[in-house]
């Protein structure tokens, strides 16, 4: 089927097609309608804001119907477990269905079984795919290019599903990655960066949020040691003028950046959310569409 659980076997056409139709749909030059046809399920069972919403504008502005599950009370609570879940929304003949798990790899065992597309909507610290690509879309406007921007993913590396689904892709396209955290937040994979130093040197610094509730017990680090990877003010005025900042948010205001860089003229923070829209437009039109990549 079309499902997309992560970027790992797409290609650099891959990405650009993608990207490509979500511009088409950003510009108003490509329309499409369903008709209420098609029915396209979000299933979140992690809190989720721009994800989920986002996911369902997309699917009203592709003319889909949609419908919100509320694990709260679903027959989860009875022990109805995710795999069961995903099994009864197939049989109820939706036509697409977006996910998001605390589990990582939560589809790892469902090969071949579930025939109705999934978009992972994010799975525990492992990938969150439409993240990176409307990460991407955001870059893409602004550099028009990927190969040979710099770029410092900053913070809590070791929770983020966003940084790992970053490195990989980003990489993949050309750019080079760094990442700079406190050592015990940090992952192997790519370069380790000098948060300040290296800084004035970047062309994109990627924010992320600080995951207090994936830290493990003993990881009760001071927000005082956390601080020493903020970006504040004085730091961005250190940054290339043409130089972005991104977050893929929710942020801590005064924690990873600054109250007042949020909005700044460099923050493509508002953009990113934005761009989200388009991107799951595109994503789910590869989805229920008889066009799109067989996966
Ligand atoms: N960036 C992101 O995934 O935000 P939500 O958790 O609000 O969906």
């Amino acid at each position: 089927n079309k499902s997309l659980f992560n970027l790992d076997d797409w290609t650099k056409e891959d990405v650009n097609q993608c990207l490509n139709e979500a511009l088409a749909f950003k510009k108003a030059e490509k329309i499409v309608n369903y008709h209420q046809e098609k029915v396209v399920a979000n299933l979140f069972f992690e809190p989720s804001t721009r994800t989920h919403y986002s996911f369902d504008v997309a699917a009203h502005k592709l003319g889909c119907k949609t419908l919100n599950f509320n694990e709260k009370v679903s027959s989860t609570k009875k022990g109805e477990s995710l795999y069961d879940t995903i099994k009864t929304f197939e049989a109820l003949g939706v036509d697409a269905m977006v996910v998001r798990h605390p589990e990582n790899e939560y589809y790892k065992t469902w090969e071949n079984k579930i025939k109705t597309p999934i978009l992972n909507g994010g799975d525990g610290s492992g990938n969150h795919p439409t993240q990176s690509l409307l990460d991407l879309l955001t870059i893409k406007e602004h550099f028009g290019h990927f190969e040979g921007l710099k770029v410092m993913i900053v913070g809590d590396l070791k929770y983020s599903r966003v940084a790992k689904t970053n490195m990989k892709i980003m990489q993949k396209l050309g750019m080079e990655v760094f990442g700079a955290s406190i050592d015990e937040l940090y992952v192997n994979g790519i370069k380790k960066a000098n948060f300040k130093t290296d800084l004035p040197h970047m062309d994109v610094v990627m924010l992320l949020r600080y995951q207090f509730e994936r830290f493990a017990e003993q990881e009760n680090y001071h927000l005082d040691y956390l601080k020493n990877y903020k970006l504040t003010k004085a730091l961005v005025e250190t940054m290339k003028p043409n130089a972005i900042i991104m977050h893929p948010a929710p942020f801590n205001r005064g924690i990873e950046i600054d109250d007042e860089v949020v909005e700044c003229s460099q923050s493509k923070i508002f953009d990113q959310m934005s761009n989200g829209v388009f991107v799951r437009m595109a994503l789910i039109n590869r989805a229920i569409s008889d066009q799109g990549k067989q996966n």
